[in-house]
């Protein structure tokens, strides 16, 4: 495969993490056609609450309406265009824009706009819908006009997320950490665990996977034996290039941890009450992929999030997100700073190696260099993101 100077098996040439074509080739033919995960139902419990989820120069309202759904709006007023909602979380009657007070209520209806000329139609000047849809709890938003279809993906993950009680989740903490990189950076660094045994201690310490290839492979096919017939080692691979045509892509599998640990904690000791229809830990961690830049990381007693969007061609923001069965109490089933912990120290850390990554792709020295055996999901990432981007844009931007 060589496209536009691209080389499989090779890191991405400088200008896909600089320049400004690329990354809206990226934004209209990534994050405008993809489904993002934009939240969990229990950030929604009553009519009215909203948050806000926001990614390049975007910015899309969630909220619960009168009625129980949940919707999603463009956060542009239909006047002149201000932002309407500036608070990233809360709850609502209206929605008031704070420039001259057009007011929408929760389904996005404009119900309020003084001194209009009469031909003006409030009904034609709603807040701009987006499409959601949900899966198992999870809030998963699309700016594309005709999204990608999920079917394939509910079909497959349906049970699954049955048996992992997704749908009586609740979010015990979500962090935002911001890094001054492109966002491929941060994407590429989640895909691979080349790094993971010189960088992540604390990670290298409890999964397997972070160990060598033939020593992981090796637990790896101890751990399925031993499981053989568990609902939960079912594995599905449709993702970048082996995702359906129309279709959105996402992966599942599941792996071990190493002996004596039962969750990613410190000390692997178990953290929270157990998922949905579990009954006992089996030392593993499953790992979920849902569209491009969504991975869900899901231990027997509790699920990391992890999110990467774009805010602008050299920044991005990782978002994570904690979850923990709906029934479980913090300080009585759970301590918070236990829960958060691995996670936040792992990206703490990633957070100063994809800073680094970033100033030395930087340099008029970089030059893709060559990939290991440990970093084949980051390339299959990068195989299918050179085919996802309009190519007219980058040979413009060469
Ligand atoms: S821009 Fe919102 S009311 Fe004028
Ligand atoms: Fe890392």
């Amino acid at each position: 495969m060589d496209i536009e100077g691209y080389q499989s098996g090779y890191s991405l040439s400088q200008k896909f993490y600089k320049n400004a074509d690329i990354y809206t080739s990226e934004i209209s033919n990534i994050f405008h056609k993809h489904w993002v995960f934009a939240g969990h139902l229990s950030q929604v419990p009553k009519a009215g609450d909203y948050f806000t989820v926001e990614f390049d120069v975007e910015s899309i309202i969630i909220v619960r309406t009168k009625n129980g759904d949940v919707k999603a709006h463009m956060n542009v007023c239909r006047h002149r265009g201000s932002q309407v909602c500036l608070e990233k979380q809360g709850s609502k009657k209206l929605f008031t824009c704070p420039y001259h007070a057009w007011s929408y209520d929760l389904d996005g209806n404009l119900v309020a706009a003084r001194e209009m000329p009469e031909d003006f139609k409030p009904v034609d000047n709603g807040l701009h819908p987006v499409h959601l849809e949900l899966i198992g709890g999870l809030i998963f938003i699309s700016l594309a006009k005709s999204p990608l279809s999920l079917s394939n993906m509910q079909r497959d993950l349906g049970p699954l997320l049955n048996l992992f009680g997704f749908d009586k989740l609740k979010l015990a903490e979500q962090k935002s950490y911001s890094i001054p990189s492109n966002w491929k950076l941060a994407v590429e660094n989640y895909q691979e665990c080349y790094h993971c045994t010189p960088s992540h201690k604390e990670f290298a310490q409890i999964h397997a996977m972070a160990g060598d290839l033939k020593t992981f492979a090796k637990q790896k096919a101890e751990f399925q034996a031993r499981h053989i017939g568990s609902p939960k080692m079912v594995e599905y691979s449709a993702y970048y290039d082996l995702a359906a045509p129309g279709q959105e892509g996402y992966q599942y599998d599941r792996n071990p941890l190493l002996p004596g640990n039962k969750s990613g904690s410190l000390g692997g000791k178990a953290l929270a009450p157990l998922l949905g229809e579990l009954t006992e830990y089996d030392a593993g961690a499953s790992e979920l992929m849902i569209g491009p830049v969504m991975f869900f990381l899901i231990y027997d007693d509790h699920v990391v999030g992890y999110r990467f969007l774009p805010t602008s061609v050299e920044t991005c923001v990782c978002d994570i997100f904690w979850f923990v069965d709906e029934a479980a109490k913090a300080d009585v089933d759970y301590k918070l700073s236990d829960l958060t912990w691995l996670w936040d120290v792992t990206t703490i850390a990633d957070k100063t190696i994809i800073m680094n990554n970033q100033k030395g792709v930087n340099s008029k020295f970089y030059t893709p260099g060559r990939l290991s055996n440990m970093e084949s999901f980051q390339q299959s990432f990068l195989n299918w993101y050179v085919q996802s981007i309009n190519t007219v844009h980058i040979a413009h931007a060469i």
